[in-house]
């Protein structure tokens, strides 16, 4: 019998450890350094699809220079909310760097939030205008919530939302939460182009459509704004991508992989990848003027970033289960 144990993390679990954002984007941006030193093996996240725009991916990732290495098992049901269950739900395990051995096993549902949330941040440091004062989110649920936070941190002169959300009761409960939660106007708008019309910066994170019918048309967007969309090309139509003066993305590997598994069938040429950016390889924004697209589809990079802070973390503190292998 084995004498080997792993720490397991509840969502309860990794929620009480109160990890500040400020900590996650910090983690996450020296995981897009050491990407772009070559120091990270994140191959592209192979998956499975129970269900029409449902998805269970896979996604291991190395980071040597921080030892650490896992793998997020994450699934997305666009059909939960229905159910009164969230969208997104699922597991990542850590391993030892020097055995393989399995360290901890925690729920990712904040990892996910916390480091997609960070991930944004990152880009907007680098490709948002430091004076932009007004963000647009569209879908207005865990994604919408984590990104507005992980913004505040980046985005100094951050002074109202605009929300939009197909669903009003979603609306609402995001508008009086973040009105409690940040020092910002949060105003709930009617439509999609109202929160994007005059907004610096763009946040979509609807559902990921396989087929998407997009509604953001180039006009709408402003020139000198940075968008950022989460569910792929679901929200953005086509012409509105080409119409962006740079046009990035988190790792152009992946997205290539995504475009052979039939999504995005018509995006721009992209411009650079985001470590590219942050290690000054290519150059962010470089002036006010430019429209700036980075198309984040989520690396475990940042998923193995982050749940390294939270293990460290949770045996400093004594939080988790210890189960034998
Ligand atoms: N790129 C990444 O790194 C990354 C990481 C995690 C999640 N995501 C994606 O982000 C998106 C949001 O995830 P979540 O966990 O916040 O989901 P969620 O279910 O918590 O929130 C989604 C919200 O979008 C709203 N919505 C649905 N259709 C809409 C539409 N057409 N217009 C406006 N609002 C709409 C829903 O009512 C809901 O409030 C998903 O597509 C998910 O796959 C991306």
């Amino acid at each position: 019998m084995s004498n080997h144990e792993l720490l397991y993390l509840s969502q309860a679990d990794v929620e009480k450890l109160n990890i500040p954002i400020k900590e996650v984007i910090q983690a996450v941006e020296e995981a897009f350094k050491q990407k772009a030193e070559g120091y990270a093996e994140v191959p592209p996240k192979p998956g499975i699809h129970p269900q029409k725009d449902a998805f269970i991916h896979a996604m291991p990732a190395y980071l040597p220079k921080m030892k650490a290495a896992g793998l997020k098992w994450v699934s997305g049901f666009p059909g939960n909310p229905k159910r009164g269950l969230p969208y997104i739900s699922g597991l990542l395990i850590l391993n030892n760097v020097e055995t393989g051995f399995p360290i901890c096993a925690m729920d990712c549902t904040w990892v996910t939030a916390k480091r997609t949330g960070a991930a944004t941040a990152v880009a907007a440091k680098y490709l948002a205008r430091e004076d932009s004062k007004i963000l647009g989110i569209l879908g207005c649920g865990a994604q919408g919530r984590s990104n507005l936070e992980a913004l505040t941190v980046a985005c100094k002169h951050l002074e109202e939302v605009k929300a939009y959300d197909i669903s009003e009761k979603n609306l609402k409960r995001y508008v009086t939460e973040m009105t409690d939660e940040h020092d910002l106007k949060i105003t709930p708008v009617d439509s999609a182009r109202k929160a994007v019309e005059d907004s610096d910066i763009v946040v979509t994170a609807g559902p990921i459509l396989r087929d998407p019918t997009p509604l953001i048309e180039a006009s709408w967007f402003k020139d000198g704004g940075f968008a950022c969309p989460l569910d792929f090309d679901s929200c953005w139509k086509p012409e509105a991508m080409r119409s962006m003066d740079k046009f990035c993305t988190d790792d152009a590997q992946q997205l290539e992989y995504y475009r052979q598994q039939g999504y995005f069938a018509d995006i721009p040429k992209v411009y650079a990848n985001l470590s590219e950016i942050v290690s000054g390889e290519k150059l962010g924004r470089e002036n006010p003027n430019e429209r700036i697209m980075s198309m984040n589809l989520g690396l475990a990079i940042e998923d193995m970033a982050t749940a390294k802070l939270v293990h460290e973390k949770a045996k400093k503190v004594r939080i988790g289960t210890k189960l034998s292998l």
